[in-house]
């Protein structure tokens, strides 16, 4: 629940580009063949629409199956193969790592999100380990 929620509030890909092969209406908005629709999983997966309290750090907010605004690994035709991969390590790594440490983040240090092609740390993330 916890790499689950950090996905939600900071998700690598955090927008996804699609392209209209043809003339369509969607929600009321005209979309013309040929220009391009972003879809941005950041923006969605704070929709207040969607998430009580959408700033909020909350775990357990995925103890119920997340709402279908919920796309860090895409959706439909081209949803990501490695999905499943992904998870799998995300998981060991995070499990072995605080088996052996306890992170804290380096008083003062600024988080500030970086919209490259995936969603990064512009000042990296420093991290004191203490040894368990
Ligand atoms: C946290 C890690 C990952 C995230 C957040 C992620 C996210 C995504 C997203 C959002 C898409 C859909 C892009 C779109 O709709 O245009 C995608 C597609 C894809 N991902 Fe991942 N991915 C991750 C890890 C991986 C890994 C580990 C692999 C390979 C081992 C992988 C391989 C792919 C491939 C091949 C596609 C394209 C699938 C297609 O177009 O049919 N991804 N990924």
């Amino acid at each position: 629940m916890v790499i689950q929620e950090s996905m939600r509030l900071y998700p690598p890909i955090w927008i996804i580009e699609r392209r209209v092969i043809a003339d369509d209406i969607i929600g009321g908005y005209t979309l013309p063949a040929g220009s391009s629709v972003a879809i941005s999983p950041y923006a969605l997966h704070r929709h207040p629409a969607f998430w009580e309290r959408p700033e909020v750090f909350n775990p357990s907010r995925f103890q119920n199956a997340p709402p279908a605004a919920y796309i860090p690994f895409g959706a439909g035709p081209r949803f990501c193969i490695g999905n499943e991969f992904a998870m799998l390590e995300a998981h060991i790594i995070t499990v072995m790592m605080l088996q052996k440490f306890q992170l804290s983040l380096v008083p003062g240090h600024p988080i500030v999100p970086q919209p490259d092609i995936t969603l990064r740390s512009k000042h990296g993330m420093m991290m004191t380990l203490r040894r368990r």
